[in-house]
């Protein structure tokens, strides 16, 4: 498990070599504001090999933050990165590793029949019952959750996973109410907060792509106030001294900037954007997809890219996304060991300040 020491200790080896805020507080400890993401890439031995590659790179050189998913690269992402942990010169209480679960995943490669090879696995095994699957491919229930969570700590070989996200729960809101898709959370936020007194995870959250970027009207809305309000009961339910949901992943990047442009969420004086209302809440924030999936690389717009500090594209778009208030990290996909120098070497630059951030947006 990453601890403050592990963490602390982790940024007096790699600190001197970034710019002013590259290392961020984290709970009781200390986590880099770029962290490497494993959604993309072909499921093959080769883009394994990759990526392992990548991520002791990035281990090695300032990164403490790996994001994976158990459905990423059909558990192929979970097992590379058990592997880069192991294998990087870097000590495993450094490294916060977040994974998700949600989406059914298949099992190194993508069967020939999908939605027979989920009910062969999954649901005839009696591990999701078939009324809880959201398009074929989706599940929140307690159980499934909890055996998710089992897998994904084979899959990476830890004994404790730093930060556990419920993935995208919005999917859910296709197939039933809102309300319904709240109480589910709460339920599996119980479970979750069992294995967090149980030591199987730190902390958990909900790793999201729509639900905290459209507005409240939107039928793939959830509201952040309903979830950590559902988080305390799920605490209380447990037994649990305070709750664990302490993390919420959204995307965010220059093309996609609504978690701070959009006012979806009903703060305490009115509406206000997610990112405002997590840092209220005291929640740490992950951004997701801070190259928009490796577009921005190419390039940003004439007046994002002559403001944010950086030589290149990749690390200009890198450097909006962790300037953002109440952004904790910016999660970029490194599947290539040829992006995780220029990655890293982002961090060498001072994010924006409040107000050259907000003059982005006038
Ligand atoms: N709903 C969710 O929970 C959710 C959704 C999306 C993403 N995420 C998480 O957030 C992470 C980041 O998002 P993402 O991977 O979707 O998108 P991203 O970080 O915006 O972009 C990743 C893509 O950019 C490429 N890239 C990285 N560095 C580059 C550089 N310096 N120059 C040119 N291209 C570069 C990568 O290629 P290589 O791989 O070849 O290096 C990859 O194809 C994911 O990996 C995942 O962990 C979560």
């Amino acid at each position: 498990m990453a601890t403050s020491e592990g963490t602390w200790a982790y940024r007096d080896a790699f600190g001197d070599e970034f710019a002013r805020t590259y290392f961020r507080r984290f709970g009781e400890g200390v986590v880099s504001s770029i962290g490497a993401g494993t959604y993309l890439g072909d499921p093959t031995d080769a883009a394994d090999d990759a990526y392992h590659e990548a991520l002791v790179d990035a281990l090695e050189s300032g990164i403490n933050v790996l994001d994976t998913a158990i459905n990423y690269r059909h558990q192929r992402s979970e097992r590379v990165v058990g592997r880069a942990i192991e294998d990087a010169d870097v000590d495993r209480e450094a490294v916060v590793v977040a994974t998700k679960g949600g989406f059914v995943p298949f099992d190194g490669e993508r069967p020939a029949d999908p939605g027979r090879w989920v009910h062969e696995h999954y649901v005839e095994p009696g591990l999701v019952a078939a009324a809880e699957l959201v398009a074929g491919q989706h599940c929140i229930a307690p159980e499934y959750i909890d055996d998710q969570l089992d897998r994904s700590l084979s899959n990476l070989g830890l004994d404790t996973v730093d930060c556990y996200y419920v993935h995208n729960p919005e999917t859910q809101l296709t197939d039933r109410p809102r309300e319904a898709v709240y109480d589910r959370l709460e339920a599996t936020f119980t479970r979750l907060e069992e294995r967090a007194a149980a030591g199987d995870l730190a902390q958990y959250g909900v790793a999201t792509w729509d639900a905290f970027r459209v507005p409240a009207d939107h039928e793939k809305y959830l509201s952040l106030s309903e979830i950590v309000s559902r988080a305390r009961a799920a605490a209380e339910a447990a037994g649990t001294a305070a709750t664990h949901f302490r993390a919420v992943q959204l995307p965010f990047n220059v093309a996609m900037a609504d978690a701070f442009t959009v006012a979806s969420q009903a703060g305490p004086e009115g509406p206000q954007s997610v990112l405002w209302f997590a840092q209220e809440a005291g929640l740490d924030v992950f951004a997701s997809a801070s190259l928009a999936q490796g577009r921005l690389a190419e390039g940003l717009p004439p007046a994002v890219a002559e403001q944010v500090g950086g030589e290149t594209s990749a690390q200009r778009a890198i450097n909006f996304a962790r300037s953002a208030p109440g952004v904790t990290c910016a999660l970029v996909g490194m599947g290539s060991p040829a992006h995780v120098a220029e990655n890293v070497a982002a961090g060498t630059y001072p994010p924006l300040g409040a107000d050259a951030f907000d003059a982005v947006f006038e």
